[in-house]
Order: C-alpha cells, then sequence, then structure tokens
C-alpha cells in the first residue's frame, strides 16, 4: 500500500467548489508535486491532508491506520503563509513547537539544534526571527515542521516569494531533504516541480488533470524538435511557407519559429531540410537548434481553459 490513499475528496465553500473530486496516493519514500496555477485548489487539499480542514466528501488514509483515524502526529507541515512569532528566537521558536508536539524541555532542545544545524541556521539561532531574511524564515518553518520526525512532510508553495538565492537555497535544502523523508509539495512553477519530485500531480480547477511519475512524463511529452530564429516576425511567415510546402509544418511565435517531430528520424530529415533552406539564405537568421519539447508546453496544455 502507498503511504497515503486520498479517495474522493471534495471540498466546497458555500457554492464555491475548492475540490471537486479527487483520488490519488502517494508513494512512500518518494517526494510528490502538486502542481497547478493560483486558486487550482491545492492548499485546500493540502488543509485536508494536514488535518487542519475538514473534507466536505471523501477519505484520507494512511498506511497502518484506520480510515479516518487522526494522522496528524504523522505529519509535519508548512503552510503557504508561516504564522511565526517575530519576536523570539530561532531556537526558542522551534523548540516550543517540539514542546507542542509532546517532547519535554530537553528533548525538545537537543532536537530544535540538530534541525536548526541541519538547515544552516546556527549562526542566527539566537536571533530575533523578526530579522531573519524570507528564506531564513522559510528555513525555520521547516524545522518546525519537521520537528516530530514526521513520516510526510507537506510543503505549500515553500519557494514561492523567496528571491532568487533564497531560492536556491531552499530548493538545495529540499534535495538534500528528500533522500530521507516522504514529501508532498505544491508549487504554481513546473521547473520546481521537475527539479525535485519523482511523482507529479497536475490539479487544475480542483480536479486532477495529470498523475504521474515525472519519467514517464518526460517520455510521454518530450518530442525532438528544430528551431529557428530569425531577426523579425515577418519572416518567419515566408519560412513557414516555403518549408510547409515541402511537408515540414512547424509554428511561430514571434521571430522563433518550431517543428516538432513524432520521432527522431522525423526531425533528422526536417532538420536537414531547415538547414539546407538556412545555408540558401542565411540572412536574418539568428539561430538554429535541435532539441527537445518542454514539460513546459504540456503543462501550459494541461492547465490550460
Ligand atoms: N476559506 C475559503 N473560503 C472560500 N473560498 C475559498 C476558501 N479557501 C479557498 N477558497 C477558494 O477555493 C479555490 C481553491 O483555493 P486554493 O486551495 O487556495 O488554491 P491554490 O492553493 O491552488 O491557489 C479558490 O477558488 C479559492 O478562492
Ligand atoms: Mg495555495
Amino acid at each position: 500500500m502507498a503511504l497515503v490513499e486520498v479517495r474522493g475528496l471534495r471540498k466546497t465553500f458555500g457554492p464555491v467548489v475548492a475540490v471537486a473530486d479527487v483520488s490519488f496516493e502517494i508513494k512512500e519514500g518518494h517526494c510528490t508535486a502538486l502542481l497547478g496555477p493560483n486558486g487550482a485548489g491545492k492548499s485546500t487539499i493540502l488543509n485536508i491532508l494536514a488535518g487542519l480542514l475538514p473534507a466536505t466528501a471523501g477519505t484520507v488514509r494512511f498506511e497502518g491506520l484506520a480510515e479516518g483515524a487522526d494522522h496528524r502526529s504523522l505529519i509535519g507541515y508548512l503552510p503557504q503563509q508561516v504564522a511565526l512569532f517575530g519576536w523570539m528566537t530561532g531556537l526558542e521558536y522551534v523548540r516550543m513547537a517540539g514542546e507542542l508536539t509532546g517532547l519535554d524541555r530537553p528533548a525538545a532542545d537537543l532536537r530544535a539544534r540538530e534541525l536548526i544545524g541541519l538547515l544552516g541556521l546556527e549562526a542566527a539561532q539566537n536571533r530575533r526571527i523578526g530579522g531573519y531574511s524570507g528564506g531564513m524564515k522559510q528555513r525555520i518553518g521547516l524545522c518546525q515542521a519537521l520537528v516530530n520526525r514526521p513520516r510526510l512532510v507537506i510543503l505549500d508553495e515553500p519557494v514561492s516569494g523567496l528571491d532568487p538565492v533564497g531560492r536556491r537555497e531552499l530548493l538545495d535544502l529540499l534535495k538534500q531533504l528528500k533522500s530521507e523523508s516522504t514529501i508532498l509539495f505544491s508549487t504554481h512553477v513546473l521547473p520546481d516541480a521537475e527539479e525535485l519530485s519523482d511523482d507529479i500531480l497536475i490539479v487544475r480547477a480542483g480536479a486532477i488533470v495529470i498523475d504521474s511519475s515525472l519519467t514517464a512524463l518526460r517520455a510521454r511529452y518530450e518530442r525532438p524538435i528544430v528551431e529557428l530564429e530569425l531577426d523579425d516576425e515577418a519572416t518567419a511567415g515566408s519560412w513557414l511557407e516555403t518549408l510547409a510546402s515541402r511537408g515540414v509544418k512547424g509554428e511561430h511565435r514571434g521571430a522563433v519559429i518550431r517543428w516538432k517531430f513524432e520521432t527522431s528520424a522525423a526531425m533528422r530529415a526536417g532538420a536537414a531540410d531547415v538547414y539546407a533552406s538556412a545555408a540558401s539564405r542565411p540572412e536574418g537568421v539568428r539561430r538554429i537548434e535541435l532539441g527537445q519539447t518542454s514539460l513546459e508546453d504540456m503543462f501550459l496544455e494541461a492547465v490550460r481553459q
């Protein structure tokens, strides 16, 4: 059995259907990304899993626990908006979080220092949280989420709202963390999901539209492409027509033309045509490139409408 099984989850707020009918599993030891645009229902799903919000219908079942049993002690949760007490020091805050999960003072102190070391906050542990950077606050929040050695760590948009440096640091930390934990995190940014996760759930308007391993998604959606960038958009049109007349059909966005192929063999044949055309009229050509469509195309398609 998976670590968590979610079946038929539904949540309405009055007339608003935030989560329609969602079922998925979380595999132990995997890092799962819950990906979707703003308002898709990510936070609602995570809040229900974290036990902070009752579902309108459906079940969440943890391995080894009866259906509907209280699983909150198995979970660590970092909300989208972390409420930290600015007047406390980092160490005081994490120690308090430990005591709230039932540790006695010495055990909470030990665990707090261990996590603060792990997340590289020793130098700031006796300073007030109010003076921390965004990235440091997220790391203190993460200490809080890990304090009870949870079997599932739930993180709601952990890197959004951080500057590029803070984001990079936290992503690297999460990469380390995922080797020893089961993580479920939400994001609206595909590259973050690609970088961290084994499994991807894409949610749109309260429903899951894609549930797949990252490897399977890649295999399914990546296609060889040829891209040609020209000086201006006007020339792109005539390039498209010339090549289409030879059976190589592409599309353009601004001054960049893209030809997408089903197989590498088809791509090589198409590329030969594009390169030959470019060699015969090189003026206005800025770049020709062979590559792969990215998951970004798939993601945009999946969340459009
Ligand atoms: N407490 C609430 N009351 C009313 N509507 C809510 C509440 N929480 C969320 N919603 C609505 O539910 C939908 C999903 O919200 P949310 O789960 O926060 O999406 P996401 O985290 O993907 O941005 C949105 O339309 C949002 O406005
Ligand atoms: Mg949210």
